[in-house]
């Protein structure tokens, strides 16, 4: 209605490139990828997924089945058939509920990723701050495209939806850390770090001086106090 009511009144329609995710849901066996290679948790994860399960009702277990399936790909770096299968084993679940669960949240990879995810983020917000010009710099300096990996397995491209930064837009994920307040330039200056070997340091806006997400003018509430670090609270390695 509201795009006929456009065209009417302006004479001309918007044209978008269409996208298109570069996951696909359906299971395909791989050399990489197939229920002939065997899984099972490391002994330090084992121990942890013993812990997770504990904090639910026996008859409950199956609650345990997306922070196992993390787990998995955690220690395989993707989230494979037999990742799948063993977390249903574990679980006392169908294979098939375990695989419903996977394919349904994009932040589970099925398949082999490069060292470093990159997921940029291209939804409304993003996109008004210039995520475009994000993606275009990352596409040219890698010469891939979303969905591919280099050809060094350094990185694997991933076009997102929203990760909940949108205030610090345009900003791009790597791995678990977030990177903000950024220009292509900025984009193209950490991949470069990456590929010299170098870790990257501060996380969060990387060109503004603000800490987080306070206006860029200062921040105007809890004023004298020193903010909370997260990290007291998560486990070592997020
Ligand atoms: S729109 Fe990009 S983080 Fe929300």
């Amino acid at each position: 209605m509201l795009s006929r009511y456009i065209s009417k009144s302006v004479g001309q329609v918007s044209t978008v490139a269409k996208r298109y995710s570069s996951i696909i849901s359906v299971h395909r066996d791989t050399t990489e990828d197939n229920q002939n290679i065997p899984f099972e948790f490391n002994s330090e994860n084992l121990k942890r997924a013993q812990e997770i399960i504990a904090k639910y009702p026996p008859q409950y277990k199956k609650g345990a089945c997306m922070p196992l399936l993390d787990l998995g790909q955690r220690q395989l770096g993707f989230t494979s058939i037999s990742v799948m299968n063993y977390v249903a084993k574990m679980l006392d679940m169908p294979p098939m509920r375990v695989y419903e669960v996977a394919t349904f949240y994009t932040m589970y990879n099925r398949k082999p990723m490069g060292k470093y995810n990159l997921q940029v983020c291209t939804t409304t917000p993003c996109q008004l701050c210039g995520s475009d010009g994000i993606m275009k710099a990352v596409r040219d300096h890698l010469q891939i495209k979303p969905g591919q990996t280099t050809p060094d397995k350094l990185f694997t491209l991933q076009e997102v939806e929203c990760l909940g930064a949108c205030v610090n837009a345009p900003m791009i994920a790597i791995n678990d850390d977030y990177y903000e307040d950024l220009t292509p330039e900025a984009t193209v200056d950490l991949l470069k770090q990456l590929q010299a070997g170098k870790e990257l340091t501060k996380i969060g806006p990387v060109l503004n001086k603000r800490e987080s997400c306070e206006p860029f003018s200062g921040p105007k509430v809890l004023l004298g106090k020193e903010p909370t670090d997260i990290r007291k609270f998560t486990r070592a390695d997020l």
